[in-house]
């Protein structure tokens, strides 16, 4: 009701976010002609507050008449014009290849693949680059760059990030750098959907590994070229996949990924985005993750509840919506977990490791701590929960309606909640016959 979706069927990673005249622009993997993966184009919407978001008309689709079977991900930047250029991996019976395309308007409704495709090809390579795809750009001093994803061998170990360097304005002449980053863990088999961008004084890489994605926060030296990772965590260990990114206007930089909600075909739909979250480093150099804070425009019907004592009890709340937004504080005495259960699935804190366990097993670190707030948004069978900085997308059973706060093992107050029914978010069809 607030997640983002496809107008219908199948829908995966964004692709090319970026702001631009005011509009954010979310183009995203998306299967035209059913509800399970297959046939890629780059389907397209826009937003102006990253909540309420109108559908245009389908962006990039394959050409056929050149070979091509598949638009798949890829990324945005600004080009010589001040236009945005959007760049993905081409697809069909041959190597994959780098493709860019170019806007006729400042809508970005209407896309001209440029007459230089392939902009790049596996010819660029000294060495095999296995499942090569995923171009994403950014800017560093006067220099265009673009990295991809991959790996150099597919019995694992070698998941890499490939660095190119533009040769004209154009961006239609690239250089390869090398390989400036190989996932230090060997059970990393390739990488996909690489972002490459710098975070105040730092640099940041988000990886999706094909398991959950990844982030690795560290120095950059192109003149190698090579990216040293000094923090390492995991982006967000449930259901969402695929990062990509937007630098805003409020100079935010603002996370999107996407969520495969298994959704059987037959439902006609399937999948959805994440919440887009905000990015910053924390005090201890790792990555952290807010919800945009614009989602507060969804709030309605407000409860509160202050300086409740738990003691090996839980407390009934009075929600029971299948969108709402549950914002917790606990006070922790002698009590081993605290936490809420949100329509039967658990959200416990347990004091004693520092683990969030959502549901039977997934988990966010958020440090051994006497008072942790947890965050909640349900979204039908969506579960977004943050806390201290990390996030993760639950996919939820069907449960008993309700949320149920509790504490284990002994005392502890929860000193605030505020919680929300929250309303759908507007998707418009307006502008898909533009
Ligand atoms: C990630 C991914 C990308 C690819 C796209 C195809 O989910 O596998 O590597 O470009 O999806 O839809």
């Amino acid at each position: 009701m607030y997640h983002f979706d496809a107008p219908a069927l199948w829908i995966n990673d964004p692709n090319g976010t970026i702001q631009y005249r005011v509009w954010h622009h979310m183009f995203y993997q998306h299967n035209p002609y059913g509800a399970a993966w297959g046939n890629m184009h780059w389907g397209h919407a826009r937003s102006r507050d990253l909540v309420n978001w109108e559908h245009l008309p389908i962006a990039l689709w394959p050409s056929k008449e050149k070979g091509e079977e598949h638009v798949f991900s890829g990324g945005a930047i600004l080009g010589p014009d001040g236009r945005p250029r959007v760049f993905y991996t081409s697809i069909g019976k041959r190597d994959p290849e780098q493709w860019m395309a170019i806007p006729k308007d400042d809508d970005l409704i209407t896309w001209e693949k440029s007459p230089a495709n392939p902009i790049l090809t596996t010819k660029v390579h000294k060495q095999k680059i296995y499942e090569w795809r995923d171009p994403f750009l950014f800017r560093d001093g006067k220099q265009t760059y673009m990295v991809c994803g991959g790996n150099i061998d597919p019995r694992g170990g070698y998941g890499e990030v490939q660095l190119y360097q533009a040769k004209n304005a154009e961006l239609t002449q690239w250089e390869h750098r090398g390989a400036m980053f190989r996932n230090p863990d060997r059970t990393v088999w390739n990488i996909e959907c690489p972002n490459f961008f710098r975070l105040g004084s730092q640099w940041v890489l988000l990886t999706s590994p094909q398991r959950p994605c990844e982030y690795f926060v560290g120095d950059f030296d192109p003149a190698e070229p090579r990216f040293t990772p000094r923090r390492w965590g995991v982006l967000d260990p449930g259901a969402a996949y695929a990062s990509n990114i937007i630098f805003d206007d409020q100079r935010r930089c603002l996370l999107l990924l996407w969520s495969n909600t298994r959704t059987p075909e037959e439902r006609g739909w399937c999948g959805a985005m994440v919440m887009p979250r905000v990015l910053i480093i924390g005090e201890d150099g790792h990555l952290k993750q807010s919800p945009a804070p614009e989602f507060e425009k969804l709030r309605t019907d407000e409860t509160v509840m202050e300086n409740v004592s738990l003691n090996n009890a839980s407390v009934e709340g009075r929600l029971a919506a299948e969108a709402m937004e549950i914002g917790a504080t606990f006070d922790i005495t002698t009590a081993a977990s605290v936490g809420l259960e949100i329509y039967g699935t658990p959200i416990a804190f347990d004091a004693g490791s520092g683990w969030v366990t959502v549901g039977d097993e997934e988990k966010i670190f958020a440090g051994r701590e006497k008072t942790i707030t947890l965050r909640a948004f349900l979204d039908r069978r969506m579960l977004e929960v943050y806390a201290k900085g990390c996030a993760l997308v639950h996919l939820m059973d069907e449960g008993e309606p309700g949320v149920r706060i509790f504490a284990r093992d002994g005392a502890a107050t929860l000193r605030s909640l505020r919680a929300w029914r929250m309303k759908p978010a507007e998707s418009s069809m307006a502008g898909y016959r533009i």
